[in-house]
């Protein structure tokens, strides 16, 4: 089972919209999927039109409340299963987090669930704080968006850095997946030149070909509690730039896969 933890730097750069939208674009190509909530402000289940803080989720499990089994959810998508953060109290996050860095928890529901999912999608809370510290120890992949502004370039650094601190300390079989660009705005001489400068400072291979471009839909999906490809019957052709995503994404997990595009099929058998 593949573990990919989504995290930035930043908030507000479309991890949670990413973790969704790719979840469920993995999921429709074959693959078992669970989105894993780890961001204490529970923006995921807002996304998915739950009401907040409405469902059991991590929370429970970390208190021993409740069984894993019980707190998946499951989706319109027979693949895709969710797994909600569960009721924090605003008053209570600090005791959440504590208990999530510390305990084995997190770890014991990862290998519990290895045999039923082929990918977890891991939604982290901005920063790189002791969440996204610990997500990075249990995962097998981190993939970071970055929204296409100056700031960006420096906060790559930093991302990089813990992810050789944690590789070296806790988790040898951590690796960078790829910098996601994201929230991309071609009108904007900014977004090109963080994207000129990711483009040719670092080598080949570790910013992502799929660009998330700045999109209003994003935003009345997420009001609508929707992923975009399921927003409306025929979904908006931004939607497909998640099944590239999610292409790219598989190519990476599994370099010997074949492209998909990598000549005409026979019609005829
Ligand atoms: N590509 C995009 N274009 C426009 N708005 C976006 C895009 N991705 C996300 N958003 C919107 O920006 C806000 C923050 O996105 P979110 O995914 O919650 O970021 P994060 O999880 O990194 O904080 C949300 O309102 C979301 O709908
Ligand atoms: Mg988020």
């Amino acid at each position: 089972m593949h573990v990919i933890a989504v995290a930035s730097q930043k908030g507000g750069v479309g991890k949670t919209t990413i973790c969704l939208n790719l979840g469920l674009a993995l999921a429709r190509a074959g693959h078992r999927v669970l989105i894993l909530e780890l961001d204490a402000q529970g923006s995921l289940g807002l996304s998915l039109g739950l009401a907040d803080r409405a469902r059991p989720g991590v929370a429970e499990l970390l208190t021993g409340a409740e069984r894993v089994e019980a707190v998946l959810q499951r989706t319109r998508d027979p693949q895709l299963q969710v797994l909600t953060v569960g009721r924090v109290d605003p008053t209570t996050v600090a005791g959440f987090e504590e208990a999530l860095v510390r305990g084995p928890v997190l770890a014991g529901v990862l290998s519990r669930l290895a045999a039923d999912f082929d990918l977890v999608v891991a939604d982290c809370p901005a920063g790189l704080g002791k969440v996204t510290t610990r997500a990075l120890e249990v995962a097998t992949h981190v993939l970071m968006p970055l929204q296409a502004e100056p700031l960006a370039l420096r906060s790559v650094g930093q991302l990089l850095a813990l992810v050789d601190h944690v590789r070296a300390e806790k988790n040898p079989r951590l690796s960078l997946l790829g910098l996601l660009l994201s929230m991309f705005d071609r009108q904007a001489s900014a977004s090109l030149d963080v994207a000129e400068t990711l483009w040719t400072r670092f080598p080949d291979g570790i910013i992502l070909d799929t660009v998330i471009p700045r999109d209003g839909s994003f935003l009345e999906a997420s009001l609508r509690g929707a992923p975009l490809l399921l927003m409306q019957k025929r979904p908006p052709p931004l939607a497909r730039v998640f099944d590239q995503l999610a292409n790219d994404v598989l190519a990476r997990l599994d370099p010997a896969r074949p492209e998909d595009d990598d000549g005409p099929i026979p019609l005829l058998l």
